[in-house]
């Protein structure tokens, strides 16, 4: 079986007030420039803040009937890039939506220059929340060396939103190699897990590791989004318990 998509993409799918996900098209892996045949997907989450702004986390390839959609819902503001590997289509919305912010994550810009993807990040993502989403939306870095990325908590749905830190792949809608890869390291539906790649950096970052954990028990998530597989809608606190371990004493 091939890769499938979580149909309908392209379309903002409420969860809850003034929060919802898009569903994006394939996404395919670049090696060295050179795109590799190998699909996965990805997805948006857009909150609506108290002045009509939309705070689009980790925006999903442009689309023109989408950007109608949502410009319906509010303005759109802020583009957020919570890690290094969410960014690439960030200038797409720019340039539809000159008034946006962009948000940039460590490294983001070395690494965009380095691929030349022409991004003119306005901001940067520091520990705390910026004064423009804080009443909403509380956020945290979460280490993982190389792979770290910032975290988001949207307080009124109690909605932790995630890119890369937990995957959870589902094994039917997606093919090989992935498939492979996401049993050798657990990432796979009900399972969920740490990204791989983070897990032996958060071994030596006790601390900040300690500290982000503490804070995301202390949030309390009802559910959790995330960019790469199934999200989790149920049971989200044995979830958070079983990914991160109890609460750090
Ligand atoms: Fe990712």
């Amino acid at each position: 079986m091939g890769a499938s998509l979580y149909e309908p993409i392209n379309v903002y799918k409420p969860l809850a007030p003034d929060i919802g996900i898009v569903d994006g098209p394939f996404e395919y892996l670049t090696v060295g420039g050179i795109r590799m045949p190998l699909p996965f997907t990805t997805r948006m989450t857009v909150v609506r803040l108290a002045n009509g702004d939309l705070f689009l986390h980790s925006p999903i390839k442009f689309d023109e009937t989408l950007a109608k959609e949502l410009h319906g819902l509010g303005t759109v503001r802020h583009l957020v890039s919570p890690n290094q590997f969410h960014y690439a289509h960030i200038a797409e919305w720019a340039r539809a939506f000159p008034e946006t912010i962009s948000w940039a994550s460590p490294h983001v810009r070395q690494r965009a220059r380095a691929r030349h993807i022409d991004i003119n990040f306005t901001r940067d993502l520091e520990a705390g929340a910026p004064e423009e989403w804080r009443g909403k939306i509380d956020q945290l870095l979460f280490p993982g060396g190389y792979f770290k990325e910032f975290i988001f908590f949207h307080k009124a749905s109690s909605t932790l939103i995630v890119t890369d830190t937990i995957i959870n792949l589902e094994l039917d809608k997606i093919s090989e190699p992935w498939r492979t890869a996401a049993k050798l390291t657990g990432m796979y539906h009900p399972y969920g897990e740490i990204f791989f790649g983070m897990r032996l950096p958060l071994l030596f970052q006790r601390g900040k590791a300690k500290s982000a954990i503490g804070k995301i028990h202390s949030w309390q998530p009802q559910r959790i989004l995330l960019s790469h597989g199934r999200w989790f809608d149920a049971d989200t606190d044995e979830v958070i318990q079983r990914i991160f371990g109890g609460p750090p004493r």
